[in-house]
C-alpha cells in the first residue's frame, strides 16, 4: 500500500505535489468513493479515478546505468548506504535494477519498473552474455586461466565454460588485467572463480550486457534504452528461453 498522490504520481499523470491538489480538490475517487484525505492509502488494486478517468499501469521505462563503486544494486538499504535508485531523482516510477552488481563492483546494469521483462532477462535459460574486465592480485598463468574458461567447481556447481582473455600484466605490482565473459549469474560468480584459482579480484566492472555497452557515460550517468535495444533484448531472451 503506498499514500494515494504517489500511486497517482507513479501512473504517470501528474506530478505527486499535484496529485495532492487533485486529492484535495475532491477530483480523485477509490473504488468509487471520492477521497479527499492526503493519508489516504492505496495499492494497485484498487480502482482509482483521476478527474473520472481511470488510472492505468505505470508507463514502464528502462534505463541503461554505469553504476559506480560504493553503491547498492537495490531500491532501498537499511543501513542507509547509497542505493542505485538515488541516481534517478527525477524518475517518479518505481524503478529497480535487473539483477546486481557487487557493492564494490562498477559497470553496466540495467533499471526499469517493468517486472515481466525484468523476470524475461533474469530466467536462468536467458543466456546474455556479460563481458567484464578484473583486474587481479598475482599474475594467473595460461594453465590457470584455461580452468576458468573450461569451467570451476564452485560451492553451487561448475560454471559454464568462459571466453577469458589476458589484456596486460605489471609484473612489478605483481597484478594483471583479464577479459572475462560469461553467460550465468551466479551471486559474484566472477569474484568468486578467480578465488577458486586462487587469483583475488581487486576490481571489477562490467563493460557490457549483450550487445549494450557503456559508451558516452561516466559513473553515475545514464540513458534511457532505445525501443529498438529494448525490442532486441526481449526477442533474444524470447527465442532463448524457448529453446
Ligand atoms: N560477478 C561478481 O563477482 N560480481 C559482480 O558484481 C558481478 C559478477
Amino acid at each position: 500500500m503506498d499514500r494515494l498522490q504517489k500511486v497517482i504520481a507513479q501512473a504517470g499523470i501528474t506530478s505527486r505535489r499535484n496529485a495532492e491538489k487533485l486529492i484535495q480538490d475532491g477530483k480523485v475517487k477509490v473504488n468509487g468513493t471520492t477521497v479527499t484525505e492526503l493519508g489516504t492509502k492505496a495499492s494497485p488494486s484498487d480502482e482509482i479515478e483521476v478527474n473520472g478517468v481511470k488510472i492505468e499501469k505505470e508507463e514502464p521505462v528502462y534505463f541503461l546505468f554505469y553504476k559506480p563503486t560504493g553503491v547498492i544494486s537495490s531500491a532501498k538499504d537499511e543501513k542507509g548506504r547509497k542505493v542505485v535508485t538515488d541516481f534517478f531523482p527525477e524518475i517518479e516510477q518505481r524503478i529497480f535494477p535487473i539483477g546486481r552488481l557487487d557493492y564494490d563492483t562498477s559497470g553496466l546494469l540495467l533499471m526499469t519498473n517493468d517486472g515481466e521483462f525484468a523476470n524475461l532477462l533474469m530466467h536462468p535459460k536467458y543466456k546474455v552474455e556479460k563481458h567484464y574486465i578484473v583486474k587481479t592480485k598475482g599474475i594467473p598463468s595460461k594453465h590457470d586461466l584455461k580452468k576458468l574458461s573450461t569451467g570451476v567447481r564452485l560451492e553451487d556447481g561448475k560454471t559454464a565454460p568462459a571466453k577469458i582473455k589476458l589484456k596486460s600484466l605489471d609484473k612489478k605490482k605483481q597484478t594483471a588485467i583479464i577479459e572475462i565473459t560469461i553467460h550465468e549469474g551466479k551471486n559474484r560468480q566472477v569474484r568468486r572463480m578467480f578465488e577458486a584459482i586462487g587469483y583475488p579480484i581487486q576490481k571489477l566492472k562490467r563493460e557490457r550486457y549483450g550487445l549494450l555497452d557503456l559508451k558516452g557515460l561516466n559513473p553515475g550517468e545514464s540513458r534511457r534504452l532505445t525501443p529498438h535495444e529494448i525490442k532486441q533484448l526481449r526477442n533474444l531472451a524470447v527465442t532463448q528461453t524457448s529453446k
